[in-house]
């Protein structure tokens, strides 16, 4: 979601102006997904590199996120959301932690949409908790390490219960990924645009689904092996 610092500069105003107008806009995202049946969606909200951004702009994100939550969690429920976050949660207060706990919970029935907030998240800290996690199953004895490969890994990330996602969407011009799902990106189709994200809009991920849809995802295979995998069985995606 970037582009909200330079969307509130043009108008002269705070970049805490702007990631409101950012919130707006993840309403937007949020009811495109359920309109077109998207069944996940992964929001970089806060990365655990942002913590080093100006106080005054930390503290205004955070009061957002605490007015968000206490705003939007109960219409979200309603609509068949779950939430939930994934990211360093001991770095946020005690009030904002609660929320999100206290979301989660409420949520956790709900199958509609699986949103997805990284918050203090980045991608290589994912990675190294994960194989932390392997570390610790080894000593205790319940993993040989002969076993460790890219499922146990895999199984280990944040999202390991949802399949990979299948598009990522950048605004704002910069072409990176910026520390963002670096596992679960993988084999991703990366869809970059100059548009900043408060004035992203329905048009502009139509035509995103549109370019995602126009891709051959050969996942390392051969033009001819995917084809025949789709002639094959034509609604499911090759192996
Ligand atoms: C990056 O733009 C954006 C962020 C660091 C914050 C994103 C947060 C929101 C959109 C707020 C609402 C989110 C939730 C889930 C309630 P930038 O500040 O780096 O923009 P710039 O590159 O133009 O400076």
């Amino acid at each position: 979601m970037d582009g909200n610092g330079r969307w509130a500069a043009r108008r002269k105003r705070p970049r805490a102006i702007g990631h409101r107008a950012g919130a707006r806009t993840v309403n937007l995202v949020i009811d495109f997904c359920l309109d077109r049946g998207i069944g996940a969606l992964t929001l970089f909200a806060f990365s655990s590199e942002n913590w080093g951004r100006p106080e005054d702009e930390v503290g205004a994100l955070m009061k957002l996120f605490v007015g968000a939550l206490d705003r939007e969690v109960g219409e979200l429920h309603r609509r068949g959301v779950r939430l939930r976050f994934i990211g360093e949660r001991g770095r946020f207060s005690s009030a904002i932690r609660e929320r999100m706990a206290a979301a989660e919970a409420r949520t956790a029935g709900n199958t509609r949409l699986m949103l997805n907030v990284a918050a203090s998240y980045g991608g290589r800290q994912d990675i190294a908790m994960a194989a932390r996690a392997l570390a610790q199953d080894v000593a205790a004895g319940r993993l040989d390490p002969a076993d460790i490969d890219e499922a146990a890994l895999g199984a280990r990330v944040a999202l390991a219960d949802l399949p990979a996602p299948d598009l990522f969407i950048r605004t704002g011009g910069d072409l990176r990924v910026s520390n963002f799902l670096l596992w679960q990106l993988a084999y991703t189709e990366l869809w970059f645009t100059e548009t900043l994200w408060p004035e992203l809009g329905v048009e502009e991920l139509e035509q995103a689904l549109r370019v995602y849809a126009s891709r051959e995802r050969r996942f390392g295979l051969t033009g001819e092996q995917i084809a025949g995998a789709h002639a094959a069985s034509p609604t499911e995606g090759p192996p």
